[in-house]
């Protein structure tokens, strides 16, 4: 059945424009952007007073994943519909692999977590844990066939996930001749397992040991490794989870050598901080993230470094464990605590209210961020990330004027407690729209489990308009602001 809508009269923001304008939609795909626009035939939809933002696309979740002796509290149906009542309407989440064992298994289990619950549009990234033979003859094909253009290297989690430089560096010469985008995680696994064993040898099991043994020294050491490595094999470079100055300098330092180096960071580092661990009992323990929370003075040079452009994105990092009978697994000895945290549903709104009602990033560079650069590195763009003619109508209607504190109570998610407890707000997504259909309508769930679609990518810098390693926003800001 044939699908028209016109959505009418709201503040259209892309990372380059902002209009007031009507947008018309058929079959999933915009098709107009003007004044006044003909709605014969169509569903209309009012939009006067609120912003529409393409829809935000989070390049970084673990959904369904296990890790520490355990599976995260959130699988793809519960994990994506908290995601749309957030404004985000694509994910790209990680497909582990094991070492050993064909990438193929790897990916159909990942088919089968995602296929049929999700509800908004999803891709994979694939880990690499061990660049053998096998791999590395393997993923060719499944670059190509699956459309992951995005690998997954561990630099940290000795023993678990962590690879080492060897397979660092032969997974960036691959990627350079496939056209594949690198990401790392990094932090200096091998010192961090040192400093974890002396730490539980002096009787120091507390959750802030988590913090303290994965200093930012290490995570800036990796950072510059891994940059030094991709400029050598001439290939992109992507920074998951930039979590302090040390790693910003790094990254900042490549870039103004011309290397192609990216990064993120995420809403809780932006938000909160190392003594968030020293909570009472054991509450420290959800704020277990790796890299840990930082000292507060950290959050200025994010914050700068997303203003700047020398980090592009901000991902969820989306991996919650429920306090109740999973973070507990580390009662007695922090490093059993699971890591990770719930971050997919306030990932969007936590950008505008602290980045742009604040003051620290404008309406287009909020944009750019929270959609459009991850759209284009990761081969989405322009179908997605922007609000364009022939591109997907994946829309959130935001208001920019409510106020609201963030609570457990309210967030969509199954895990037990909110990471942003008491965070105040400023604005909030109203409805939210996946090609064309509404997902959220006015506040309400009204999408249909299994909806979402597997995004298959195109190869890195294929999509046009690839950021350049010295671009940053720059249009003006106009129209209403919350
Ligand atoms: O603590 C975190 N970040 N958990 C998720 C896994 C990862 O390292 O991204
Ligand atoms: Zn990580
Ligand atoms: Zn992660
Ligand atoms: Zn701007």
């Amino acid at each position: 059945m044939k699908s028209s809508k016109v959505i009418q009269g709201g503040t259209v923001v892309t990372s380059g424009s902002i209009t007031v304008a009507d947008i018309r939609i058929e079959d999933g795909v915009i098709t107009a952007i003007g004044s006044q626009l003909d709605t014969t035939g169509a569903e209309t939809v009012d939009a006067a007073g609120l912003y529409v933002f393409p829809g935000g696309i989070d390049p970084h979740t673990h959904l369904d994943m296990p890790f520490g002796g355990t599976v995260t509290a959130d699988d793809f149906e519960s994990g994506t519909i908290a995601a749309a009542f957030g404004g985000t309407t694509t994910v790209i989440d990680f497909c582990l692999t094991e070492r050993g064992k064909p990438l193929t298994d790897a990916i159909s289990t990942w088919h089968a977590k995602a296929d049929g619950k999700a509800v908004i549009d999803y891709g994979f990234h694939l880990m690499v844990a061990e660049a053998g033979e096998a791999v590395l003859a393997e993923l060719p094909t499944i670059i190509e066939q699956e459309g992951i253009t995005s690998l997954k290297v561990f630099m940290a989690y000795k023993n678990v996930f962590q690879a080492d430089d060897g397979t660092l560096f032969r997974t960036l010469q691959l990627a350079r001749e496939e056209g594949a985008l690198v990401m790392v995680h990094a932090e200096n696994g091998d010192v961090i397992d040192r400093l974890i064993e002396e730490a539980l040898e002096n009787g120091q099991t507390e959750p802030i040991y988590h913090a303290l043994t994965r200093p930012p020294q290490l995570e800036g050491e990796a950072t510059g490794r891994a940059a030094e490595l991709a400029g050598l094999a001439d290939a992109p470079l992507y920074v998951v989870h930039v979590t302090c100055a040390q790693a910003v300098e790094r990254i900042a330092s490549a870039r103004s050598r011309g290397l192609r180096i990216y990064g993120e960071t995420c809403p809780q580092y932006l938000t909160l901080d190392v003594t968030a661990l020293e909570g009472p009992g054991f509450e420290g323990a959800k704020y277990v993230w790796s890299p840990p929370l930082r000292e507060a003075w950290h959050q200025k040079a994010l914050w700068d470094a997303l203003a700047s452009g020398t980090l592009q994105t901000l991902g969820s990092d989306q991996c919650s464990f429920n306090y109740k009978g999973q973070k507990e697994l580390g009662l007695g000895d922090f490093s059993k605590i699971p890591n990770g945290g719930p971050t997919i549903e306030d990932r969007f709104s936590i950008l505008y209210s602290e980045g742009v009602a604040k003051g620290r990033i404008d309406l287009h560079q909020f944009v750019n961020i929270v959609s459009t650069a991850s759209a284009k590195l990761f081969g989405l763009f322009p179908r997605k990330g922007t609000i364009a003619v022939g591109s997907d109508a994946d829309l959130v209607l935001f208001d920019p004027a409510v106020s609201r504190k963030l609570s457990v109570k309210d967030h969509h998610l199954r895990v037990d407690y909110s990471a942003f407890e008491g965070l105040p707000l400023q604005g909030e997504p109203v409805s939210v729209l996946v090609r064309g259909e509404f997902v959220i309508r006015d506040r309400e769930f009204v999408g249909t489990v299994g909806s979402g679609k597997y995004l298959k990518r195109e190869r890195f810098g294929q999509s046009s308009n690839i950021l350049s390693p010295h671009s940053s926003a720059s249009a003006s800001t106009g129209g209403i602001r919350g």
